[in-house]
C-alpha cells in the first residue's frame, strides 16, 4: 500500500494545480514515500444520490470508482490533494469525491457514534490550490469544506499551499518558486509520515 495517495483534483491535466501536485510528488518520492497518483477526471464516479444506503455499514452502496478510490484513501497515511477555485470553492470533481465520503460521516457519526471534535487524527493531508483572481477570502470557501472532508478521513491539514493570479495553463510554470515549494513540501510531508 502506498504510504501517500495524490489526488488531482482538476479536469486540466497540465494545468496549475496539476503541476503544483506533481512537484510535490516528486518531492515525497525523493524523501522515499511511495505515492500512488490519481486523476479523478479519470474515474467514473456518481455524485451522491443521498439515498443513505450508507446507513447500515458505513460504506457508500454505489458501486462505481468511489470504491476502489475510498479504499486507497484509507489506507495511506497521507494525502495531497489538489483542486483549483471554482467558484470559490472546490472543483466539480473533487467536490464529488467529498460528498461521496460522506458514507465515512454516517459512520463515524452515526455508527460508531464519535463525538464531534472527540477523535484523534490518524492521517494527514497537504491540499494545495490555484486561483484566477487575487482576493483576501479567495480560499475561504473551500478551506472550510477541506476541513470537513479531512475530519471523515480522521485527517488534519498538515498545510496547504494557495496560489493567487493563477489561470492559464501554464501560469504557474512563470514561478519557479512556487513549484520549489511543492516540492520542498512534498518532500517535508513524506518525512513527517515516515517518522
Ligand atoms: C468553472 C470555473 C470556475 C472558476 N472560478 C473561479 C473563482 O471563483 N475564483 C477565481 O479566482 N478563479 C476561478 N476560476 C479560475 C481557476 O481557478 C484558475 O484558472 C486556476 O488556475 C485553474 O487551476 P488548474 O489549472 O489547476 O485547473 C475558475 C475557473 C473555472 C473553469
Amino acid at each position: 500500500m502506498p504510504l501517500i495517495t495524490a489526488v488531482y483534483g482538476s479536469p486540466r491535466y497540465k494545468g496549475n494545480t496539476a503541476a503544483l501536485l506533481k512537484k510535490a510528488v516528486q518531492g515525497a518520492r525523493d524523501a522515499g514515500a511511495r505515492v500512488d497518483e490519481v486523476f479523478l477526471r479519470d474515474l467514473k464516479i456518481s455524485p451522491c444520490l443521498e439515498i443513505y444506503g450508507c446507513k447500515k455499514t458505513g460504506r457508500c452502496v454505489i458501486q462505481d470508482d468511489f470504491q476502489g478510490l475510498v479504499d486507497r484513501l484509507l489506507a495511506s497515511r497521507g494525502l495531497m490533494l489538489a483542486s483549483p477555485v471554482f467558484f470559490y470553492t472546490v472543483s466539480a470533481h473533487t467536490k464529488i469525491l467529498m460528498d461521496r465520503c460522506q458514507s465515512l460521516w454516517v459512520k463515524k457519526y452515526w455508527i460508531e457514534k464519535v463525538a464531534f471534535g472527540q477523535w484523534k487524527p490518524v492521517r494527514k493531508g497537504l491540499f494545495i490550490s490555484a486561483g484566477a483572481t487575487g482576493g483576501k477570502k479567495l480560499f475561504d470557501g473551500m478551506l472550510l469544506s477541506i476541513k470537513y472532508f479531512f475530519d471523515v478521513l480522521d485527517m488534519e491539514l498538515w498545510r496547504a499551499l494557495l496560489y493567487r493570479r493563477l489561470d492559464f495553463e501554464g501560469d504557474v510554470l512563470k514561478y519557479p518558486e512556487y513549484l520549489d515549494e511543492a516540492h520542498q513540501a512534498g518532500k517535508e510531508f513524506a518525512n513527517t509520515l515516515l517518522k
